[in-house]
């Protein structure tokens, strides 16, 4: 079983490993199932929304940055608003409906391969 200092140090590795410099890559989904608000609301207010998994973020750091997605050759930027708790574990994304109709028709539910990094 892992320590809660062992713990804090992987946690802290890989909050130290995201930067602007990486880019990550997983699913993109839109219903907002198992996100939650950053402990900051980020103004403007916009609907061009996404949740970046908590584990990532545990303290929400980066929180109201600019992330681009990009999917098929179609990037956007979006303002990153919501923690993913059921994407913990992953680089998934949950977008809002409106950033994930830029990238695809709804009706798919999910996108794959999607890549994301800090603007
Ligand atoms: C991430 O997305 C993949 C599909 O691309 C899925 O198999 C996996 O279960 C997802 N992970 C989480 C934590 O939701």
């Amino acid at each position: 079983m892992l320590s809660a200092k062992s713990l804090f140090i992987a946690i802290s590795t890989v909050v130290l490993t995201v930067s602007k410099a990486n880019a990550f890559t997983g699913r993109a989904t839109w219903d907002s199932l198992g996100t939650t608000p950053c402990p900051v609301q980020c103004t403007p207010l916009t609907d061009f929304r996404v949740a970046l998994p908590v584990d990532l973020f545990p303290n929400g750091e980066h929180c109201c940055e600019k992330v681009q997605v990009t999917y098929q050759g179609t990037s956007l930027d979006v303002t990153f608003t919501d923690l993913f708790l059921a994407g913990q574990g992953s680089f998934n994304i949950s977008l809002s409906n409106q950033a994930f109709a830029e990238l695809a028709p709804l009706e798919l539910d999910q996108i794959s391969p999607v890549t994301w990094n800090f603007v």
